[in-house]
């Protein structure tokens, strides 16, 4: 698998933690479950898990580690809360390895664009102590991005990556040049929550009551027509509706990150990132998205988190 250019990447926010699957995701999934994902993903050449400290409240880290990391890709981030104090990244990215049982983290990305100087300046000596191999930055604007990878142009090594929130009816960073700048530049542009955490998946599929739902079920009237339009365009690639949102984001170059706690949704990654869809398909999904103008995630939604200076 090239690390450059994954066909999707594993999400795993939700893994773990039983009080946080039923909040969230109205159902909790046990570890044999997740464990079997893991498996499928492996035989798939789905070999990258994406994580972070709070995942799954704290044990989606520590349950990968359990279940072994020799051959697969670790992406994990610093998350930068609270004012800059010199060791941070270091102090966090040691809880990471003693968390996956591992001397190393294959990519590591700052989570917010906070103290952006100090804290990338901590990644590219840890970087370069083989500690960490690949860099990128999380949920950063366009000056954002342009001041990091000049930072890491000076170390001499590449900003691997940009991971934002982008689906097919948030495609703000696509719309203000992040994307296209991430293309021209040979980065990799990584979408997170691509199924809008569950609102982008087939209405008439009842899923348990969750925080999630109960914020979303009243858009999802309006969302009607796009789905309407996504089980068109699905069955004529013979992929649910779901599968249409992933495949828009992989269509387009863009790596879709998508939460995966259970085999059939493995294999529906999988199966969606295989079919490409045509520009005039696109085209038609991103006139009826943007028609229907309804937001639910905001793109820079943790802008309120990034602590000012
Ligand atoms: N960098 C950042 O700031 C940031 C922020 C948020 C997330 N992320 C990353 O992005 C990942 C993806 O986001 P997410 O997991 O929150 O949301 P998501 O992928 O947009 O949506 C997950 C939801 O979709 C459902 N789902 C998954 N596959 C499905 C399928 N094939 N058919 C029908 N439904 C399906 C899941 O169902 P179940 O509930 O039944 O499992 C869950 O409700 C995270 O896990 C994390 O790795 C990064």
């Amino acid at each position: 698998m090239d690390i450059m250019h994954p066909a999707a990447v594993i999400g795993t926010n939700a893994w773990g933690s039983e009080t946080y699957g039923k909040l969230v995701r109205g159902s909790y999934v046990d570890e044999s479950t997740i464990r079997e994902s893991v498996e499928l993903a492996k035989k798939k050449d789905l070999l990258i898990f994406d994580l972070a400290q709070d995942y799954g409240f704290g044990k989606a880290q520590k349950m990968i580690g359990e279940f072994g990391t020799d051959d697969i890709i670790l992406s994990s981030k610093f998350t930068p809360m609270k004012g800059y104090k010199p060791g941070q990244v270091r102090k966090s990215l040691e809880k990471d390895l003693s968390d996956f049982q591992r001397e190393y983290v294959d990519i590591y990305w700052l989570h917010l664009p906070a103290d952006i100087e100090e804290n990338l300046g901590e990644t590219i000596e840890l970087c370069r102590e083989g500690k960490i191999r690949h860099i990128g930055v999380s949920n950063f604007n366009l000056d954002e991005c342009k001041k990091s990878k000049e930072i890491l142009d000076k170390a001499g090594i590449p900003l691997y990556g940009v991971q934002n929130h982008y689906s097919l009816i948030a495609r703000d960073w696509e719309k203000n040049g992040v994307v296209y700048w991430c293309k021209e530049n040979g980065i990799s542009f990584w979408a997170w929550a691509v199924l809008e955490e569950g609102m982008l998946t087939d209405p008439r599929v009842k899923t348990p009551r969750s925080i999630m739902k109960i914020l979303f079920n009243r858009k999802k009237r309006k969302l009607h027509s796009l789905y309407v339009l996504m089980n068109k365009i699905g069955k004529r690639h013979e992929i649910t509706i779901p599968q249409v949102a992933m495949s828009f984001v992989s269509s387009k170059g863009i790596v879709p990150i998508c939460g995966c706690r259970k085999p059939y949704q493995v294999e529906q990654l999988y199966e969606a990132t295989n079919v490409k869809l045509s520009d005039k398909e696109i085209r038609l999904l991103e006139e009826e998205a943007d028609r229907l103008n309804v937001k639910i995630l905001g793109a820079d939604m943790f802008r309120f988190a990034v602590r000012k200076k």
